[in-house]
Formats: C-alpha cells, structure tokens, sequence
C-alpha cells in the first residue's frame, strides 16, 4: 500500500497547480460521476484525473476493501477493540440471514420491527393513548447516536409527518428539557427514553425530570413512557413496561442505530410505511455498494474522494451543504458519523497511525450558509472541499420557483468555486464603475476569487424516505471505506470516555462536597468562578 500512497502523493505534488477547469473535455463530466437509480454524484469538479482515480481505486483494493466489506455484511466482528459485529445493515434487510455466534439474528429483528410497528399503530390510531386522550407529542431523550439519527431525519421528513409530533432533547443542560415541555401536555405526551447503554447521563437525568414533569399531573407517569435500549434490566429498574422496551443488540452502534428502534419517535412520527420506505433507501444503497465496481460505487467514490482531499491535498476539513433546508441538521448527524468514527490517532494494530485521521466535518444548509461562512471558503487562504446536496424537485409545487432559485445558488456556488475570478476580470469590471489607477488596483484585488476549489455535487430527484435512506446508507459507507483505507477501527468512540470521568469526578467539586486540589490552576479558577 505504501507504494500505492507514495505514488498519490507523488501524482498531486504534479498536478496541484493545474486548473481543474482544464480537465473539462467533452466527457469530464460524465466520466467523473456515478449513479445509483434516480441519484447522481458528480466528482468532476476535483482535481482528480484518470490516473488518480486509477490510484486510489488501487488502494482501495489493496487495503481490502471487498473483504472487510462482505465480512461487515456477513457478521464478522470487525470492531475488534470491543469484539463486536457491526451489522446495522441488519436492520433495514431483514430477511437476509445474517450469523452471529452462530446464530441467525435476523428472526430478532424481524420480532422487534413488528413490535415497534404495533405499537406505532396503536399510538397513531388511537388505541395507546395518554391519560388525558391521544397522543399528541413523543419526546425523545437521548444524545450522539441515540438522538442526532431521528432528530435529523424528522426534520428531513417534514412532508411525510403525519402522526404525533416529536420532539428531541439531547442536552443535560436543563434548558433544553425546560423549553421543550413548556409547551406541551404531560397527559398527551409520550415520552421515549432512548439509550443503547441506558446509563448515559445526560439522557437519565433528562429521563428522570421528564418523569417528574409528567408525575405533577398524571397518577401513572412510568405508563407513558416508552425505552429504546440493549439493557434490558436497566429499563426494568427505571420502571417501564418490558411491552413499551424495544431492544437491539451490541452489534448496531450508536451512531449507526437510526435503522432500528432507535427510530422509534421518526416512525412514530411518519408512519411505518415511511419508516419502512427509509429503510429500503438503505438497503438499496446497501445492495449498490456490495455489487457496483468501485469505479461506479457511490460510496467507493465518495471515501476516495475524501481520502484525496484529507490524506493526499491534506486539506483538514470539508463542508457537507445541504441546499435542502430540511437537512439542516445533516451536518451535525455526519459529525458525529464521520468524526465519532474515524477521528482516531491509533490503528487497529494499535500502531500510532500514518496518516491524518478522518477531516473536521462541518457545515450548514445552504443558502444560509452564503451569507456567514462562504466567504472565507471563496477567498480564505485555506481550501475546503466542499460537498453540495440539492434535490431536482421539492415538496412544495405552488413553491417551485423558489427551488429553482435554490438549484441556481447551488450551482453558481459550485461553478464559482470552479472558476473563481481573475485579476483581470476583477480590474475590468472595476474599471467599468469608474475607477483608475492605485484605486482601481487596490480594489479589484479584494474582489479576485483564486477559484480551482474543489467541490462535489449530490443530486437527487427529491428528499422522500426512501432517498433519505439512500443517502444516510452512502454516509455510513462511506466512512467504512475511508476507515479500512485509513487502518482504523471505525466502530469504537474510546475518544469520549476521559472528559466523561473527569466529568462525575467534577461533580463533587462543583457541590462544595470535594477539593478541587490537584486540579490544574485554569480548572480551579473555572470552579471557583462558576460556584461562587
Ligand atoms: O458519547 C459517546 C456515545 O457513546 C455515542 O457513541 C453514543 O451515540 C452516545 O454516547 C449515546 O450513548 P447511549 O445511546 O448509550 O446513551
């Protein structure tokens, strides 16, 4: 693989100043995009040729990409440093036997999924009600993979809401819980406490001052609550009935867990007809990344893409902009996606790694994002690749004129990044308005664009269930690819445990009930600050 890498970097250092514009002959276009169904991404728009293309498909192949990834498929534990399978694809195709230990895990899911799906039925259709009458509003509490999954795609889904309304609270700051029930009927509320480990303790003081939010008028609280979780037990012991406790299994990660009861609130939400349209996107997606060639492989190519850009170009971040205000939240579900999993320094092998870990991922829909940020990405000393999401049709045909405006700011800012603006240009369009000399050079300067920013394209004909799941599936993949290529075990988070135990070993400090010697200098000034 080292030869495969040397050889990248050797091909980048040529080409890093050609234009890409340059590489626009008749089929460019065409050659440098792929497609799945009704879904096009155009990578065109990068700095990677044939030869480079050739290479990193080379070292997708060398680092085993097809193994791993049929040994993911097929159960095998993959997350090695906690041993585990890693089979989220499980559950958006289940009747596909997958083996465990042995044993098929298939026949569970399938059990699960019809739970959820009668219990959505009666909450939609009137017979679990509340004390005081139907459910009008589900809260879920939960946070990282247990919230950003269904908080992303209830948003995504607006057009297909059609049940209760949800709503999600993630942070321990109280705020967050006190603004989300101000407004709502604990008699007609249904609170979910979602949590894979269900000791997380943001999610179980959130569970535990929505329990007595809900006691102040209702005589049985605990009958309005339902719990998403691997402990059994440990939703026995907060008191929830085993028929409201949907569970899953260690193998489905938090952040790849909206597949399955963790989606409970979004089905809830959209039905389970919709819920199950998102699932078959995904498995779609599925089925595209296990046969297409990693030539015309969706998520191949996105993970080669990000791998040119992070480990090769060594740009440290990209933007992923939604020109879709219904994933306004896309960015931060893929944060904690991409970043959760592949921001890791060691290797599987635990060998400090060689290469960067995956980019810093951040972003904002677009056009929002034009009037804060585009600024420093157009003219800032530093390139961002930049990941643009734009439907062909929204879901508001009276509207439609509006989209289209949409669709041209997506493309204008694609195109402007492309192209840029030179010093001559800048100067005659400066010149027109009159000005000569120092000025007009002065002037034209700032209004330069360097341009040969590299960018992607993802479109899609409409954010309906099914594509949401296609995408979502294409993200996930995605980050496999890159996290093979990298060496890493993309399936554990051990990244998030030290600020945890400093955390509980906090608390009795900010209770006056502990010292806080031995605490550095800034973090005894913060505690004495913040107590007195
Ligand atoms: O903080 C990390 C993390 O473990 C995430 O990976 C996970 O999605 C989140 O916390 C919530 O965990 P749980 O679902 O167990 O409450």
């Amino acid at each position: 693989m080292q030869q495969i890498w040397t050889a990248l970097s050797a091909h980048h250092e040529g080409v890093k100043s050609r234009p890409i514009l340059d590489l626009f002959d008749a089929e460019r276009a065409a050659g440098f995009s792929a497609r799945l169904g009704g879904m096009l991404f155009d990578y065109s728009k990068t700095n990677i040729d044939a030869e480079a293309r050739g290479l990193l498909i080379d070292l997708a192949e060398a680092a085993g990409v097809a193994e791993k990834r049929e040994a993911m498929f097929s159960g095998a534990k993959i997350n090695e440093t906690e041993g585990r399978a890693v089979l989220h694809t499980a559950l958006r195709n289940m009747d596909r036997p997958v083996m465990v230990d042995g044993k098929d895990v298939t026949p569970a899911l399938r059990e699960t999924h019809a739970r959820m799906q009668a219990f959505v039925r009666d909450v939609r259709e009137g017979r679990f009600v509340g004390q005081g009458g139907a459910i009008t509003d589900v809260v879920n509490i939960g946070i990282g993979g247990s919230d950003l999954g269904p908080a992303m795609a209830w948003l995504a889904l607006q057009p297909y809401a059609d049940g209760p309304r949800c709503h999600f609270v993630s942070n321990v700051d109280g705020a967050h819980i006190h603004d989300t029930l101000r407004g709502l009927n604990p008699e007609t509320t249904l609170v979910i406490v979602a949590s894979k480990t269900f000791t997380t303790i943001e999610t179980m003081t959130n569970a535990e001052t929505a329990r007595r939010w809900m006691a102040e008028k209702v005589s049985d609280p605990a009958a309005q609550f339902a719990a998403v979780s691997t402990a059994a037990d440990k939703t026995a012991a907060f008191g929830i009935d085993a028929s409201r406790v949907f569970g899953f299994e260690d193998w489905v990660g938090g952040r790849y867990s909206m597949w399955g009861p963790i989606g409970l609130a979004l089905m809830l939400g959209v039905g389970p007809e919709a819920f199950d349209d998102f699932l078959a996107g995904g498995a779609a997606m599925d089925a595209h990344f296990r046969e297409a060639p990693f030539a015309q492989n969706l998520p191949v190519l996105l993970a080669l893409v990000g791998i040119w850009h992070n480990q090769i170009c060594g740009h440290a971040t990209r933007a992923v902009l939604p020109y879709d205000q219904r994933l306004s939240r896309l960015p931060a579900y893929l944060q904690q996606l991409e970043m959760e999993s592949n921001g890791k320094r060691v290797a599987m092998d635990g060998s400090d790694l060689a290469l960067n870990s995956g980019p810093v991922v951040w972003g904002e829909p677009g056009t929002n994002g034009q009037h804060a940020f585009y600024q420093l990405i157009h003219q800032g000393t530093r390139t961002v690749p930049c990941e643009f999401l734009v439907a062909r049709e929204g879901h508001e045909p009276d509207l439609a004129h509006q989209h289209l405006l949409l669709v041209a700011n997506c493309l204008a800012q694609s195109e402007a990044l492309l192209r840029g603006r030179s010093l001559e240009e800048a100067t005659a369009i400066m010149a027109k308005k009159g000005l000569v000399g120092a000025e007009l050079e002065r002037q034209a300067r700032h209004r330069v664009f360097p341009g040969n920013r590299p960018s992607t394209t993802l479109a899609y004909p409409q954010l309906t269930p099914h594509v949401l799941g296609q995408i979502i599936a294409l993200y996930e993949h995605r980050v496999f690819v890159e996290g093979v290529i990298l060496g890493i075990n993309s399936y554990d988070q051990w990244g998030v445990e030290l600020g945890k135990e400093l955390a509980v070993a906090l608390q009795p400090i900010l209770e006056g009930k502990e010292s806080a010697e031995g605490k550095d200098g800034s973090t005894r000034q913060l505690v004495e600050f913040l107590t007195s």
